[in-house]
């Protein structure tokens, strides 16, 4: 844990409301045995035993439970470790008594004040698929990436991003950066490349994004979803269905201007890179833009390429399944992340005779759930049942085709 970054996030989640800490647990005396109490606006303990109200804890003194309400806090630091559900149940039972107030844990302070350092024995891996499975493996133990950039993707798959742009990234092709909506994913190889000790920024990012949500515009994405998360990262500004200015805010926002190169409007009638050696999918969202993305499978490169599939994990978007399904001769499996995104190494070319067919086209219902299934043999019981659900929809789609 980095203490100053530690003391940074305290004192500005303390400044200016009335800060209480919930519960004068051991792991609040650990870490506050480690900062000057007098440090934050913090005001007390708020405890429910009430053997210890008046005692004094860290610094601090303690309040019963029972006195929440005349105490009023604002701000709550929950101080138990390992129940990440507590905080939320904390604000619920407050909220039942006419309490609003913002409940954090202290565990998620220090966590994101917990740097990432890979091992170095990272860079004694000799064979891609080594180096890929421990990026994977070692994006399970943080949970928490820092960003300035409202996202849908999990800290885990930001995290992936992040090392592979640092660490995986050769330079040898671009790095493919496919459906950014506000530019999360952006920021993640931003970050990555711009720390990576071998190759020097030069627009090698190519972002995608359509940058509208209107549904007489943009048929491939839920568009009131799209625009209520919109509307919820930015409460105070007017959204419109195009947001193409809060992308291109955001990316510049980075101040990173030499990581990327920005490409707005529907992918399908875009430029794109003649090598890629970090392709990320998070726009297949149709079987349309699926099978353009599959054809570009032809840049990439032999032993080198790793593909991330954002939604394979999820229980829509079956034709990017199949198409995986389709491809297992060319592809190694690597990994995935709790849910949504899977890993794929290349491991030899694709004849373009293989990639000139849509599967999802071709093949009847039989073969398609065949394929859709085949890489279920790697992943959990959770995480297949979650894509078995998506058979249903292929059955209905396959059933309203004939
Ligand atoms: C799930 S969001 C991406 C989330 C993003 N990766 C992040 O880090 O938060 C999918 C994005 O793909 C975009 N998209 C879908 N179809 C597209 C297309 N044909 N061309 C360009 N972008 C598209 C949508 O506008 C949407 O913003």
């Amino acid at each position: 844990m980095d203490k100053k970054l530690l003391k940074k996030y305290l004192k500005e989640f303390t400044s200016g409301k009335r800060t209480y800490i919930w519960g004068a647990s051991s792991f609040l005396k650990k870490i506050f045995k480690e900062l000057n109490s007098k440090d934050y606006n913090i005001i007390g303990i708020i405890d429910k035993d009430s053997t210890k109200e008046g005692k004094h804890f860290c610094g601090y003194q303690i309040f019963g439970a029972n006195r929440v309400k005349e105490l009023k806090p604002e701000r709550i630091i929950n101080a138990a470790k390992n129940y990440p559900y507590l905080s939320q149940q904390i604000k619920k039972d407050l909220e039942e008594i006419g309490i609003n107030c913002e409940v954090f844990s202290l565990d998620y302070f220090v966590k994101k004040s917990t740097p990432v350092r890979l091992n170095p024995i990272l860079f004694f891996l000799k064979s891609n698929k080594e180096k890929l499975n421990y990026i994977v493996e070692e994006s399970k133990k943080l949970y928490y990436y820092d960003s300035a950039i409202r996202s849908m993707l999990r800290p885990d798959e930001k995290r992936i991003l992040h090392m592979l742009a640092k660490y995986y990234y050769s330079g040898r092709g671009a790095i493919f950066d496919a459906g950014i909506f506000l530019g999360g994913c952006t920021e993640a190889f931003c970050n990555g490349l711009n720390e990576n000790k071998r190759v020097k920024p030069n627009n090698q990012i190519w972002a995608y994004e359509y940058g509208n949500c209107s549904p007489d515009v943009n048929f491939e994405v839920d568009g009131a979803y799209t625009f209520e998360f919109l509307q919820n990262s930015y409460p105070n500004k007017k959204i419109n269905y195009d947001f193409t200015n809060i992308v291109r805010e955001n990316l510049e926002g980075l101040n990173k201007p030499s990581c990327y190169q920005l490409y707005l409007g529907d992918i399908n009638v875009q430029p794109y890179p003649n090598k890629i050696e970090i392709m990320f999918l998070d726009v297949c969202k149709c079987p349309r833009t699926n099978f353009a993305m599959q054809k570009l499978f032809s840049r990439l490169i032999p032993n080198k390429s790793v593909v991330i599939q954002q939604d394979y994990i999820f229980s829509a978007c079956p034709w990017l399944r199949i198409t995986m399904g389709y491809l297992k001769d060319y592809f190694e499996f690597i990994g995935a992340t709790k849910v949504n995104s899977a890993l794929f190494l290349l491991k030899k070319e694709i004849p373009a005779e293989i990639l000139n067919v849509d599967p999802y086209e071709k093949f009847d219902y039989e073969k398609l759930v065949e394929l859709h299934n085949y890489y279920n043999q790697y992943l959990n019981q959770e995480q297949s049942d979650m894509i078995v659900k998506a058979v249903e929809f292929i059955k209905r789609d396959k059933n309203i085709r004939e």
